[in-house]
């Protein structure tokens, strides 16, 4: 089985990481974490050293033993692009732990420290974003999905501030700033996570809750209300939830994803806190990855949809067990729209190459592979599997797989053989190879590829049409309309639209001024296409206050396409750039900046 990951320097088949015991301090003066990394090893006959990935780090000393202070010569390679630098240890012949002198840059690619005035209660705030290879940019360890360590860390931070890790947390704010933390299952380097800030904490369930900053949590426990529902139904789907705890923790708006899946602890963004528990299926998301992802890990980068396109399945399966079936068929559309989209665009720029689920990412950037081709084709792999079985034969085999593969990673490969045997000849069934390998090693969009019908949207589809044909906005019955058909009628407007058209269903709907995150970006791309300039405030300020690059990306690209939006996108982008957080500026510097 090839499990080459091309975006590490480590070579586990000769030293490898088990364990990792963190001894950090949280500068914010200076922004910087400092202290040690302790890292128990398993050695292969005949290694004389262990190499470990590194960022901008400053690596200032490395002992052998747990105690002891005898030196161990090290040796810190050349920077090269995305990957950073190899930090190869020279090893004593009885060597099996390392101690890791050292300080983060302030320019840390996976740290985000927030000023006061960008939080909601005014107190300087920390947070870290690892996946995909951003971990080494704040801790020397093997940054590889195959590579599984369990953890401890203990952290200095301000009295007044609480940190939080993707491990087992106190829960309370300690009286002098030190947290201590430990992490029993073992997890890949792209789930390390810290946070610090001005946190409170709020129990939602037996074994779950939220934390968020005071001033957010009120919201955020109301949001989030029915997050224990969602729980004991992934739990019945797919067996046992495996890592005792499951948290919320809601960071400021410039958090660049909407969610991160680290264990114990999804990272949220608020831009999920729409006041009427309509975006949650992004909580459903992250919550799945603690089976898909966090239990049963891509091996590496190029396999990212085994981590993304079996969560956006089983995310799907959690909403329609918990809201039925009809809801679930809606954000199914939506997806099969992103993915028709982001197909013919792709396919327009010449990457056809990279709409094949298993990619080929050797020399660039894990990066690349996050569209949704991983997320949504993948899901419809799954779903065209589903279809092909029967649900009753394919929930039995995903709880299986998740079962026997929990704590390992899986290829590509690696599922094809799991798939054709435990799902098809374990059934009597012959695998079907031939569709296999269309959905997975072929360009687009696959024949099989299952159709969704949404009742509820085909009635979005005839109120545009009448609405088209002269029937007012205001006479249309759109009173039981949810987000999801209102992202859905935004979406299917025609792109061209003359600014009065804009402005009549911007009065009656007040799309402008919605909370809703996801309507209002669908609704600013097309404000910005058809120059409705109304919608320019809001625009502005939505831009610089978040940092999501999901909408980032669709609304600044839009603007980018003529000479004026150009001159405007440079304008809001120079204010808002040191609100965004790494991940974000380095897709959109690309962009905006270094397109002349
Ligand atoms: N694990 C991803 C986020 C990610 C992927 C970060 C690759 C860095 C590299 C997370 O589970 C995710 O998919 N988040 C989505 C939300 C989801 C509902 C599609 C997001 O942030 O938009
Ligand atoms: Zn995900």
């Amino acid at each position: 089985m090839n499990t080459e990951d091309h975006h590490t320097f480590a070579r586990p088949d000769m030293a490898v990481m088990k364990h990792l015991d963190l001894d950090l301090t949280v500068n914010f003066d200076v922004k910087t974490l400092s202290g040690t990394a302790g890292i128990e090893i398993d050695r292969q006959d005949g290694s004389s050293d262990i190499i470990l990935d590194t960022k901008a780090l400053d690596i200032q000393e490395v002992f052998a033993g747990r105690e002891g202070e005898e030196a161990l010569v090290f040796n810190v390679g050349n920077e090269s692009d995305h990957m950073g630098s190899p930090l190869t240890i020279m090893l004593n012949d009885d060597t099996d732990y390392i101690r890791i002198v050292y300080e983060t840059s302030p320019e840390a690619e996976a740290l985000q420290w927030l000023e006061p005035v960008q939080t909601a209660g005014d107190q300087p705030f920390l947070f870290t974003q690892s996946q995909a290879i951003l971990a080494r940019s704040w801790i020397p360890l093997q940054d590889s999905p195959g590579i599984r360590f369990t953890y401890s860390a203990n952290v200095q931070v301000p009295e007044n501030l609480m940190a939080l890790m993707s491990a087992e947390n106190p829960m309370e704010k300690s009286d002098d700033g030190r947290y201590s933390f430990r992490m029993e299952q073992p997890i890949p380097a792209y789930l390390m996570a810290l946070s610090v800030g001005n946190l409170v904490f709020e129990s939602l369930g037996d074994k779950t809750g939220v934390y968020a900053e005071p001033q957010t949590i009120e919201k955020a426990a109301y949001e989030f209300a029915e997050l224990d529902k969602m729980l004991e139904a992934a739990e019945s789907l797919y067996g046992d939830y495996r890592w005792d705890r499951y948290d919320l923790l809601v960071l400021p708006p410039s958090f660049p994803f909407g969610g991160m899946e680290n264990p114990r602890l999804t990272f949220v963004t608020p831009t999920i806190l729409a006041g009427d528990r309509s975006l949650t299926s992004l909580v459903a998301h992250e919550l799945a990855h603690s089976w898909s992802g966090n239990l049963v890990t891509n091996a590496n980068w190029n396999d990212f949809w085994l981590n993304e396109g079996f969560t956006v399945y089983f995310e799907n399966r959690i909403m329609e067990e918990v809201y039925g079936r009809e809801y679930s068929e809606m954000l199914a559309n939506l997806s099969q729209e992103d993915l028709r989209g982001e197909v013919d665009e792709m396919k327009e720029k010449g990457n056809g190459a990279d709409t094949k689920l298993k990619l080929d990412l050797e020399g660039r950037s894990p990066d690349d592979g996050m569209t949704s081709i991983a997320y949504d084709k993948g899901y419809f792999f799954l779903r065209y599997l589903e279809e092909s079985v029967g649900r009753d034969k394919f929930d039995a085999f995903l709880s299986d797989y998740f079962n026997k593969n929990a704590f390992k990673t899986m290829t590509t490969e690696g599922f094809v053989e799991y798939l054709s045997e435990n799902l098809y000849r374990a059934n009597g069934l012959d695998p079907d190879t031939v569709a296999f390998n269309a959905w997975i090693y072929s360009e687009g969009l696959p024949e099989t590829l299952p159709s969704v019908d949404s009742d509820r949207f085909a009635a979005v589809d005839q109120a545009i049409k009448d609405w088209e044909s002269g029937t007012s906005p205001y006479d249309l019955d759109t009173k039981e309309w949810s987000s999801h058909e209102w992202l859905y009628f935004v979406r299917q407007l025609p792109d061209t639209m003359d600014k009065k058209e804009l402005k009549q269903l911007d009065e009656a709907f007040g799309f402008t001024s919605t909370g809703n995150s996801e309507v209002l970006t669908a609704w600013l791309v097309l404000a910005i296409k058809n120059n409705y300039n109304d919608a320019n405030d809001r625009l502005e300020d939505f831009l610089v206050n978040t940092g999501r690059r999901k909408f980032l990306v669709p609304i600044y690209g839009a603007m980018v396409e003529t000479e004026e939006g150009k001159k405007m996108a440079k304008e809001i982008y120079k204010k808002a750039r040191p609100n965004y957080h790494f991940v974000s500026t380095n897709t959109l510097d690309k962009m905006i900046l270094e397109q002349g």
